[in-house]
């Protein structure tokens, strides 16, 4: 099949930022669902529940790395970006895949993992045979990726530290004995970073990311790409923390703009999210500048920082609510206007956000679990819900190291319980806990589909296990109820669409001083939204000031939605009680 890029089909004619009002659906096709009883999802099962995502209102979704890999870290360790694993399916499924979801309304965006490749990609298999090829002409792919020499000792060349731990520096495995030069990895020794300074290397991907373009995908997920650009003296860093010289180089903007030109201006309304650990307000207005100039949007971390995060992940810490509310806010007012915001809880990297706050079990479960996703749906930017986020799936109770697949969690584990050095040290259960609290893996148990043996997610062995609760919180079982999560999220997204002041009002917290409630407004000229969400187990009161009833006192008032059934009317006064987890949105307007 052939897609002409430029022949617009009836996706093609939406109009310009279409992703202000979207939703996203993010898919790890891994966890998602197996077509072929393998233990592995793959994309004719992805294919087979599109409707379910069509149902649930989204109008995108974004795709985890779906090619060819050495799967060290789950795709994001490319070997051929051209070509699709094979344990996910064919090229003609990847077609049929934006084929389908384009028939149903759908965007597809891909997951671009620029910075790095596998260390069994072609093109490090030859970069890493020396500079200078057999018949003495210079290797054209030494200069794909970051080579510099060892000290006298045969150490490294500086003290920057692996995000996945360890030196940020390695030998190939096939280097010889006397080899002094080392490959630049920021993440695992098997994801050697591509050397951007090179523009044959930057020739070559935008080359394949016009192709995928042409196949008729409607964006990428840039993954974290705020490191393609790194200091070029390569200098020792304190405590050897990377980020500082590693991201946001002094070629990063360059780059990021040349991307634009050479790839997404040349295709229409191609959405583009940045994925920038170390953003500020400053950056994204750079980065994702309503001007359209480099990418639509970013994805900042700080609000799922709070509770250990990039400084130090592995700690019992949790997220403070005040601290979450001044964040939130500070980025919903800094970029009102100047870029545009991305708002999740839940992806891939993260443990299940109904398990880091709210109530993971009990009779509380799906009331938080809905407060949690009011809060963020309604404010502005553009929503992404994780798979089974909106089913209120929660973290997996780890009880060995057998059950970890991540690479990520078992590096921790070997530093932390392992005999190197580390200046931490858990015992094993203490370290499996953290595991079930943190871990990657807990985003990427299968999805639950319904209470039929694996959770309907496979006929054969799952890769990773199933969450047992699958028993009890599944699609099948929510989608015949009324009040369940998925239904809530699907009123949320509803919302979306039918006002225009979700997507465009301006955004005031309300009561700031609360320690258990998240309130705040969401305002134009003549309409308002009152936003309240109890994040206790219980009741509250909260305190509106008298020029906001002043306001709206004249307004009509109505509930849109509630998580609380004892909530039927809301009178506007000063003060008011919320039930425990009770969440709900008001709209004051002209109806
Ligand atoms: C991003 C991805 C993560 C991956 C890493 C390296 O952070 O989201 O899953 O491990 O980049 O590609
Ligand atoms: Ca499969």
């Amino acid at each position: 099949m052939t897609l002409d890029p430029l022949k617009k089909d009836s996706i093609m004619q939406r109009p310009p930022k279409w992703w202000k009002n979207s939703v996203v659906y993010q898919i790890y096709p891994r966890s998602f669902c197996d077509s072929n009883g393998d233990g592995i999802g793959d994309l004719p099962g992805v294919i087979g529940k599109l409707d379910y995502v069509k149902e649930l209102g989204c109008d995108a979704i974004w795709i985890c790395p779906f090619y060819a890999t050495s799967n060290y870290d789950n795709g994001y360790d490319i070997t051929d970006y051209e070509r699709i694993n094979p344990e996910f399916g064919t090229m003609q499924d990847a077609e049929r895949l934006i084929e389908e979801a384009h028939k149903r309304g759908i965007r597809l965006i891909i997951d671009m993992v620029l910075n790095h490749t596998s260390c069994e990609h072609p093109w490090f298999l030859e970069s890493q045979k020396g500079p200078t090829l057999p018949d003495g002409r210079p290797n054209p792919y030494r200069d794909f990726y970051i080579w510099r020499e060892g000290g006298p000792n045969g150490e490294a060349p500086n003290n920057w530290e692996a995000i996945f731990g360890g030196s940020a520096w390695s030998k190939p495995e096939t280097a010889p004995e006397d080899s002094s030069s080392f490959y630049l990895h920021i993440f695992s020794p098997q994801q050697p970073d591509l050397n951007w300074e090179n523009p044959a290397l930057r020739q070559e991907l935008y080359r394949m990311m016009r192709w995928w373009l042409a196949k008729g995908v409607d964006g990428f997920r840039m993954d974290a790409v705020c490191y393609i650009s790194k200091d070029p003296a390569f200098p020792d860093s304190k405590d050897g923390n990377i980020r500082p010289y590693a991201s946001f180089g002094p070629h990063f903007e360059t780059f990021a703009r040349e991307m634009n030109r050479e790839v997404f201006s040349r295709f229409e309304n191609v959405m583009t999210v940045a994925e920038m650990s170390e953003s500020t307000p400053e950056r994204a207005e750079i980065y994702a500048n309503e001007d359209g100039s480099i990418f639509s949007m970013i994805f900042q971390f700080q609000h799922l920082d709070l509770d250990g995060g990039d400084s130090f992940k592995w700690t019992h810490r949790k997220i403070d609510l005040l601290e979450l509310k001044r964040l939130m806010g500070f980025w919903q007012t800094a970029l009102y206007g100047r870029a545009w915001n991305s708002l999740y809880w839940c992806n891939h990297d993260q443990a299940r956000i109904f398990s880091r706050f709210g109530e993971a079990e009990g009779p509380f479960r799906e009331k938080s679990a809905k407060m949690i996703a009011l809060c963020s749906h309604l404010m502005q930017g553009t929503p992404y819900v994780y798979q089974g986020e909106e089913l209120g799936m929660t973290n997996y109770p780890f009880r060995s190291i057998s059950e970890v697949r991540d690479i990520e969690s078992l590096n921790a584990w070997k530093k932390f319980c392992g005999p190197g050095p580390s200046e931490v040290k858990y015992t094993e259960a203490e370290m499996l806990d953290l595991i079930s609290l943190r871990g990657r893996d807990n985003a990427r148990t299968p999805m639950q589909w319904d209470a039929t043996p694996n959770a309907g997610f496979s006929a054969g062995t799952p890769w990773i296990n199933v969450n047992p609760n699958y028993t009890q919180i599944n699609a099948a079982e929510q989608l015949t109820r009324d009040d369940s999560v998925f239904r809530f999220y699907q009123k949320l997204i509803a919302l979306r669409k039918k006002y225009e002041i979700i997507t465009a009002g301006r955004y005031a917290v309300l009561d700031e001083e609360n320690p258990d409630v998240y309130a705040y407004e969401r305002f134009t000229e003549d309409e308002n939204l009152l936003v309240a969400a109890n994040f206790r187990n219980h009741p509250t009161r909260v305190t509106l000031p008298a020029d906001y009833i002043a306001k709206n006192q004249s307004r009509s008032a109505g509930i849109l939605l509630t998580n609380d059934p004892q909530r039927r009317t809301f009178q506007l006064s000063e003060t008011f009680t919320l039930n425990p987890y009770e969440a709900f949105v008001v709209f004051f307007g002209v109806r």
